[in-house]
């Protein structure tokens, strides 16, 4: 910037002529209105309203002058460049809107179209299913056991007090391994998994088995050769059925969210003494169709009862098979049908659905891991 000189005519300053400021101006606006994206436009702000605009130079000059001239093309020049500043916020608008309404066209979702990826498979709900029931325990302290499918006849008949002239060991109950002397069945209940679980742990034993379990049945609506059960075992020093019963309200409890009432009926299974077969109040009619047409259940048959397993007093005779001194200690035990559960749970009606493997069946009970 110059010194300020009386003699110095705005006129004669080149930049500062009308006709330049003028000039100016209309390149600006040119510029401006050819501005197709905002890149553009900012290319074109900066050439005319950035620091070395022809505008901004001539605004530089103002400072040079005469007083007397300063006035007049301090005006000219502050309209000229509030023009061009108002061009730019305009276009400026102009262009965020029209980048707007491009990026909700181009960016819509239309949910209606088919779609073609590869689809994600569901977990089996008899896995969900046993996996809840198991957690219910383990929230109770309860570890998980495991056993093998294939099972030794000691595990799965001898070790659980079953006679050697039981019906279970016919061949039209169980899968016998080949060959016929191996010793071997696939095995009938998760039962077995309660010896291997105490030979290979420490007392106190608190456990949960689930598992796939064989028998010799065709498959109808009701049964499947194929199933699950959820064995539990608790060996302790003191324990009762109270215990027993205790633990599978709480187990009622957390799977159904609601305390409904538990209660057992003598049965009888070799590996406990006393026995019993364990009902857990309809959670669908709380006992309020028993003897009330009006308001039949089909959940529990208008029973008011649900029969989840069976369960009882671990028999002395199995823990001492297991090497555990009865004298010492006692322990409970149960086992509970994951097919079952899910069915009377969930309305399944039909076996078949559960062994399909059909994905209609499978993906309404959704994704849970
Ligand atoms: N193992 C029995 C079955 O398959 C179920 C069962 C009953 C398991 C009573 C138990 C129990 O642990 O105590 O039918």
């Amino acid at each position: 910037m110059s010194a300020p000189n009386k003699s110095y005519d705005p006129v004669e300053v080149s930049v500062l002529k009308p006709e330049a400021v003028e000039g100016a101006v209309s390149d600006a606006l040119a510029a401006i209105a050819a501005a197709v994206s905002l890149e553009e436009l900012k290319e074109a702000r900066l050439a005319h309203a950035g620091d070395r605009s022809p505008l901004a130079l001539a605004n530089r000059e103002i400072g040079a002058l005469p007083p007397h001239a300063k006035a007049d093309a301090g005006k000219r020049i502050g309209a000229a460049r509030g023009a061009v500043n108002r061009a730019l916020k305009e276009r400026q608008e102009a262009l965020e809107a029209e980048r707007d309404a491009r990026v909700l066209v181009e960016e819509t979702v239309d949910v209606t179209l088919p779609w073609d990826r590869v689809q994600r498979g569901a977990r089996h709900p008899l896995t969900t299913m046993a996996d809840r029931m198991a957690d219910v325990f383990v929230s109770m302290g309860f570890e998980v056991a495991e056993g093998p499918e294939i099972e030794a006849e000691w595990f799965n008949f001898d070790a659980l007090n079953f006679p050697p002239d039981h019906p279970a060991r016919a061949m039209q109950d169980t899968f016998f391994v080949e060959s016929e002397d191996s010793g071997m069945v696939l095995r009938t209940h998760t039962s077995p998994v309660q010896i291997r679980a105490l030979l290979s742990r420490e007392l106190p034993v608190y456990v949960v088995a689930p598992g796939k379990t064989f028998r010799t049945d065709e498959l109808d609506a009701t049964h499947s050769p194929v199933f699950h059960q959820l064995e539990g075992l608790a060996v302790d020093e003191g324990l009762t059925m109270a215990d027993l019963k205790g633990a599978i309200a709480a187990f009622v409890n957390g799977l159904f969210g609601d305390p409904l009432p538990v209660r057992l009926r003598p049965s009888f299974f070799p590996f406990t003494e006393p026995s019993a077969e364990v009902d857990m109040q309809c959670f669908v009619c709380h006992g309020e169709s028993v003897g009330n047409p009006d308001r039949a259940c089909r959940t529990c048959s208008s029973e008011g009862w649900i029969e989840i397993g069976g369960c009882g007093m671990v028999n002395p005779r199995v823990l001492r098979a297991a090497g555990v001194d009865p004298e010492r200690y006692s322990g409970w035990a149960f086992g509970l049908g994951v097919e079952r559960t899910l069915m009377f749970r969930h309305g399944v009606a039909d076996m078949h659905d559960m062994v399909e493997g059909d994905v209609r069946f499978t993906l309404p009970f959704g994704m849970e891991i």
